[in-house]
Formats: structure tokens, C-alpha cells, sequence
């Protein structure tokens, strides 16, 4: 025999067990996002390399390090998406969305980035992201933060701290850039190897880094909260008073600048202090310059990404009920003439709304009751001679005492519509 291939590093598969709960998530997601207006939208898995650079910023870990990145036939560098929001902007400037009109986007799916696994970090994860556009007012910033905060209590998931910050513009950004050099040069001798490559390429990254040894430097920086514009201060302060009034707590972290370039103004984060290291479950802020840095007119945008990895590890702590995908019924049949009754019979069921897994390939009554129970069915339906003869089904609860019946074909499907209703 030969050696089994295994999955890519990092890539894991999504059994069956498993679904349940991110199906829950899902439907839950989706319900609170379109119960704000916002409409899905789906994008390739893979788009030009240069999409990725000129927006997430070619000195950023995720470029530098984390792509998957490969020629195609046409020798056109290609990258599988390292997340949503470049691909989404492109889509939405290159379908003529953008322009003169509001627009509330929702996509679902996978992610690639090389990074080293470890729980919670995966080279394959899923987000659920959000995106508006054209709406440069700080309501917007505010609705994105209640909208996710209603998904943690529709799924029962409560701890989660909110971090909040201000990058301001891109030219008050600019400005504090220039103080920050200078104070960090004057650290030099301090920094670790990362934070001296960083000061000359992207040095509001040094404010991010996870050595221990660089938290003294840090907590001693000039703060970019005191820097910023007139009218991003009072932006911020307008995203912090909604926030008061729908009494969400949260938390100005003025270290907190994230690990994408196109962020201006608002950008949050949700944490969880049960999660171990990877404790970020959804991640977000404003981008006013990314549409017109891709080509496009000049548009306001913000959104955030939920990892559904670590999102789905808190659920399943907090007890969240999985979405139920077992069968309502299990169809047992015993003999030919019954199989063929039974394969019609199911059909029926199914035309009226009913789920019924049929018994395949035969088997003895004993046999088939075991695959009726391992099928998470609620009902056994029995089918045999004695059954063909008069016309009915034996029905037979499986989770629960009760009286085994003979039904009808119409009384049967009464019967089992009124245990789903
Ligand atoms: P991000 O912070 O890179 O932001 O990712 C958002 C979330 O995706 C993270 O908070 C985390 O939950 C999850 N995530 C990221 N990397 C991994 C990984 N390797 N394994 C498992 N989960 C992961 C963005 O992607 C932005 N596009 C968010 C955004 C949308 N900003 C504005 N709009």
C-alpha cells in the first residue's frame, strides 16, 4: 500500500461533528447582518499579487512573509486572498458599486496566510467580514460595533473585551510618524532586530510588536491619540459617545494600530482573554483612502473580519447549541418489495417537507435499528411484510418513551409535520 498524502500544514478539514456549530454561527451571522441591511457579496479565492501589496502594504507581514503567492501559466504573480477587504474594495470599484451610493457588503469564506500554526492561527481560516461604503460619518463606525456586539449575545458569547483606537488621517499619521522615528532613534540601542528593520520601513508596526523586552520603549512612545486632526479627534469622540450610549464597555488601547496599512481613523478589536494567544476574534476599522488608492473615486469605507476558528472555540465553551442536522426519520425496510415501497414512500415524505434518511444495501431488523439510532433520527419507520400487507408504517420514537404506532401514509406525514412545527 501506498503512503497516505496527508493535508497541507496549517489546512485542517471541517468534519461533519464539527459543522453544526459553524453552521449556527453562520445562520446567526447572517440573519443580524442582513437585519442591518447588508447584502452578500462573493469574490475569487485568488486575485493579482500587486491587489494585496497596494493595499494591505508591501511592508506588512502578511505581504512580506505570509502570502501565498505563485505564477501562473501567463507568468502573472497570483496570491490566494490573505483576507477580504482588497478583494471586496476591487470588486465593488471594478462592478461600479461604489460610486455616489451607500453600500453594506457581507462575505463569508477562506483565508490564506503562511503563518506558523498553532491553536487558533491557521494558514487556512474562515472570516465573516463586513464593508460599507461611502458613508464617512463616525454613525456608521458605531453601528458596525453594536451590530457585532448583538452577534456575541444572539450567540450567547459574553467576556469578550473591546479595544478600541484612532489612527487619524494619513497626514496626521505622516506627522506623528516623524515624532515617532525621532523618539525610537533615540532607543536604538534597545530595539530588538524586528523594530530596527521596522523603523525604516513601517515604523508604526514597532508599536506592535509581542517581544517583551520592547514593552518598556513602547509604553514610553508619544501616543498618536495625541496627535490627531481636529476633526478625527472629534470623530473618535463620537464613536466613543455611541458606544456610552448603548452601554458597551470598551477599552482605548492607543498602542492598538493593527497589522494592515489601510486603516485611517477607528479601528477595534474584540478579544478573548479564555482564547490563549490567538485571543483576537474579529478585527476592524475605517479605511477612507483604500478605494482611491486601488483606482477607484475617493470613498469612505470601514469594516471589520471575524476569525470563525476562534469564534466557533468560543461558542463551543460557552455552550452554544449546534444547528440540528440529524434526520427527523430513518427509513427501515425489510425485503425487496419493501425497498421499492419504501424508496417511493420516502420520496413523498420528502416532497411534504420531511427528512428521512432511507436504510441502504439491506440488513436484518437488528442491523437496521443500529443505523437508525447512529443516524440521530427521532423515528425509526418500519417497513415489512406485515406493514406492505396492511397498508401502514410502524413508527417508532428513538429519544423518547413512547407507544409505537401504525400509521397511514396521510397520518404518517401529519404525524411527523406536527413533531417539526
Ligand atoms: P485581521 O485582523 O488580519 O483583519 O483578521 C481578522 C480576524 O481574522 C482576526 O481577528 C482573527 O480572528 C482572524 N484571523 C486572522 N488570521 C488568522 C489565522 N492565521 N488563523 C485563524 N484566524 C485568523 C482583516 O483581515 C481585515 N480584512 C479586517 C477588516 C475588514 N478591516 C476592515 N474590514
Amino acid at each position: 500500500m501506498s503512503k497516505a498524502i496527508q493535508a497541507v500544514r496549517g489546512m485542517n478539514d471541517l468534519l461533519p461533528e464539527a459543522l453544526g456549530l459553524w453552521r449556527r454561527i453562520e445562520d446567526t451571522a447572517r440573519a443580524v447582518l442582513e437585519s442591518y441591511g447588508y447584502r452578500e457579496i462573493r469574490f475569487p479565492l485568488v486575485e493579482k499579487t500587486e491587489l494585496y501589496a497596494r493595499s494591505i502594504g508591501a511592508v506588512t507581514d502578511i505581504v512580506e512573509k505570509e502570502m501565498y503567492s505563485f505564477e501562473d501559466r501567463n507568468g502573472d504573480s497570483l496570491s490566494l486572498r490573505p483576507e477580504g477587504t482588497a478583494g471586496c474594495a476591487r470588486a465593488g470599484i471594478e462592478n461600479g458599486l461604489l460610486h455616489n451610493q451607500i453600500q453594506r457588503l457581507w462575505y463569508a469564506g477562506p483565508m490564506f496566510r503562511h503563518e506558523r500554526p498553532q491553536k487558533g492561527r491557521y494558514r487556512q481560516f474562515h472570516q465573516i467580514g463586513v464593508e460599507v461604503f461611502g458613508v464617512a460619518t463616525p454613525d456608521i463606525d458605531a453601528e458596525l460595533i453594536r451590530m457585532s456586539a448583538r452577534l456575541w449575545r444572539r450567540l450567547g458569547i459574553d467576556g469578550l473585551r473591546l479595544e478600541i483606537n484612532s489612527l487619524g488621517t494619513a497626514a496626521c499619521r505622516a506627522a506623528y510618524r516623524e515624532r515617532l522615528v525621532d523618539y525610537l532613534r533615540g532607543q536604538h540601542a534597545v530595539l530588538d532586530e524586528d523594530s530596527r528593520r521596522r523603523l525604516d520601513t513601517n515604523p508604526l508596526r514597532v508599536l506592535d510588536s509581542k517581544n517583551p523586552a520592547m514593552h518598556g520603549v513602547i509604553a514610553q512612545a508619544p501616543s498618536l491619540l495625541d496627535h490627531l486632526d481636529g476633526e478625527s479627534a472629534a470623530h473618535f469622540a463620537r464613536v466613543k459617545a455611541e458606544l456610552d450610549d448603548a452601554g458597551i464597555a470598551y477599552r482605548v488601547n492607543p498602542r492598538l494600530v493593527r497589522g494592515l496599512d489601510y486603516y485611517t481613523r477607528t479601528v477595534f478589536e474584540w478579544v478573548s482573554d479564555t482564547l490563549g494567544a490567538q485571543g483576537t476574534v474579529c478585527a476592524g476599522g475605517r479605511y477612507d483612502g483604500l478605494v482611491e488608492q486601488l483606482g477607484g473615486q475617493p470613498t469612505p469605507a470601514v469594516g471589520f473580519a471575524l476569525g470563525m476558528e476562534r469564534l466557533v472555540e468560543l461558542a463551543a465553551r460557552h455552550g452554544s447549541a449546534a444547528a440540528d442536522d440529524a434526520p427527523l426519520a430513518y427509513l427501515v425496510m425489510l425485503g425487496d418489495a419493501a425497498e421499492r415501497r419504501g424508496a417511493l414512500l420516502a420520496e413523498r415524505l420528502r416532497d411534504a417537507g420531511l427528512t428521512v434518511e432511507s436504510n441502504l444495501g439491506g440488513g436484518s431488523l437488528k442491523s437496521q435499528m443500529k443505523r437508525a439510532d447512529r443516524s440521530r433520527a427521532r423515528y425509526a419507520l418500519l417497513l415489512g411484510e406485515a406493514e406492505l400487507a396492511a397498508g401502514v408504517v410502524s413508527v417508532k420514537a428513538l429519544r423518547a418513551e413512547a407507544r409505537q404506532q401504525e400509521l397511514g401514509e396521510a397520518e404518517l406525514i401529519a404525524y411527523l409535520k406536527a413533531q417539526i412545527t
